[in-house]
């Protein structure tokens, strides 16, 4: 079977999913509802957490077999890492396409999302005629694979505020078990679903300076395509 799968929690990675969902004719999964094990031609869409692969997509990919795959990083102009390189050695070598594309950053209100979809037009085209690729080896900080999670969860902090009605539709949506009635725990890696789907607005983001300020940095806005 050919099939579009999607990691998402702020919307950015299920846009461009659903646009090669629409392009190529594919179905269009949610990462944590698929249950399908081996694909032709599968395209997984996802976005980079703390220049990682999150840890979601790399048990999917544990569990999956694709004879065609097309991997497509979104990420927030900061830094893409090194996803896809390391999801051909670790995971998946058959690789026909691949994409890190430039987004707005779930932590940075008002940033640009991504827009020119067109630009993405090859790698459909490659992916209606398969042969596999090899994916360079990018800049990854050395530091990036301690704790990174852990980093993530020091870096933001999010507070229930007096909207809260318990409605619990944040634990609901929550991939991790991360949150109930408003109150995360351990287990929360600030993908900011939970603030997305709150309909009361009842979630309060709190960055801490250390993210503040890297946040300011000059942002990347490359969109780069393997095919
Ligand atoms: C926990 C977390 C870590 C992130 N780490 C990075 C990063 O290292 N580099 C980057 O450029 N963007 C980073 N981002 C931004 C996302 O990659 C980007 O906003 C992405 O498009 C969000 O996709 P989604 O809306 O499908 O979840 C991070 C976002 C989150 C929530």
């Amino acid at each position: 079977m050919n099939a579009v799968v999607f990691y998402s929690s702020t919307g950015q990675s299920k846009k461009l999913a659903t646009y090669f969902s629409d392009k190529l004719g594919y179905p269009l999964f949610d990462i944590e509802t698929n249950y399908i094990d081996y694909y032709r031609n599968l395209v997984l869409v996802f976005p980079v957490h703390c220049q990682n692969i999150p840890n979601i997509v790399k048990a999917f990919l544990k569990k999956i077999t694709a004879e065609n795959l097309t991997v497509i990083a979104t990420y927030g102009k900061m830094c893409c890492g090194n996803v896809l390189y390391e999801i051909q050695k670790n995971y998946q070598k058959n690789i026909v396409a691949g994409a890190y594309v430039p987004t707005k950053h779930s932590y940075i209100e008002n940033d640009d999302p991504f827009f020119n979809f067109d630009k993405l037009n090859p790698i459909i085209e490659k992916i209606k005629k398969p042969s596999s690729i090899q994916l360079p080896k990018l800049y990854k900080n050395p530091l990036a694979d301690i704790f990174p999670e852990l980093r993530s969860r020091m870096g933001l902090k999010i507070r229930k505020n007096a909207s809260c009605n318990g409605c619990n539709l944040c634990a609901e949506h929550c991939s991790f078990g991360a949150i109930k009635a408003g109150t995360t725990n351990g287990r929360c890696i600030r993908c900011l679903k939970c603030v997305e789907v709150c309909p009361r607005q009842a979630l309060n983001v709190k960055i801490g300076l250390p993210l503040k300020l890297y946040l300011h940095k000059k942002k990347v806005k490359k969109l780069i395509i393997y095919v």
